[in-house]
């Protein structure tokens, strides 16, 4: 990759998040909708692994860059891993992300059974600057329908992502997902009719997610 600065919409870049983030202009992105790696060391009854759900080294590198290329007063909704929330929360807090609202997606199966049944997935909602409420506000608790992971371990239904986009990003804006893995944010934007901007480091998540956005 050359050092340009890079501002081209509708793109899905290979490779670390964070090095793509820091060509990218400062705030440049109207959303960003993202689902990184929850830092549990996840391995999918297949056998399927994510990079980086080992170390969270990115974690505070890629909340700064995040916060530095999305707009003042906009919305980052991220998924995290609730194990490891204090983590996430410090590098959100860190880069000056404020916390203002969170969501908990409802599912009709078990991830897991051991000392409860795992039956949701969550997210935050966080604040750069001063964001103008929106005019349909999300409820903070939604179906998460099965998606059957065929794309990718943890692939999000693109029907949960939908929603949001339309309630925190501008029609016709930019959408970010700097850990795209399938490329279902990118997906959810087209939908919403808004442009994305998606990254993905593991060649094989990148090349699935190129071949979906084409379809
Ligand atoms: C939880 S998955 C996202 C799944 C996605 N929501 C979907 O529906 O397919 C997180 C993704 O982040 C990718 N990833 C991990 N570290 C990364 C980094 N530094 N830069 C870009 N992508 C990264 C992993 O390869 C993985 O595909």
């Amino acid at each position: 990759m050359n050092q340009t600065s890079l501002f081209s919409r509708n793109v899905i870049h290979q490779g670390d998040c964070i090095s793509v983030m820091r060509r990218m202009p400062a705030r440049s992105v109207d959303f960003i909708l993202t689902d990184p790696p929850y830092l549990v060391r996840y391995q999918s009854r297949d056998g399927r692994r994510i990079i980086n759900d080992d170390n969270g080294r990115w974690l505070g590198p890629a909340a700064r860059e995040m916060f530095r290329v999305l707009k003042n007063d906009s919305l980052c909704v991220s998924f995290y891993g609730w194990t490891q929330t204090d983590r996430f929360i410090g590098a959100w807090r860190a880069a000056g992300f404020r916390i203002v609202g969170h969501i908990v997606f409802r599912k009709k199966y078990a991830s897991a059974s051991r000392f409860v049944c795992y039956t949701h997935e969550s997210a935050y909602v966080l604040a750069k600057g001063r964001p103008a409420l929106p005019e349909n506000p999300p409820a903070d608790v939604i179906d998460f329908p099965y998606t059957g992971n065929r794309l990718h371990p943890t692939q999000k239904p693109v029907a949960i992502l939908k929603p949001l986009i339309e309630a925190f990003c501008p029609k016709g804006g930019l959408v970010l997902d700097p850990f795209c893995g399938s490329g279902s944010t990118l997906v959810a934007a087209c939908e919403a009719d808004c442009d994305y901007v998606g990254i993905e480091l593991d060649r094989n998540y990148h090349r699935i997610a190129a071949r979906r956005l084409a379809a």
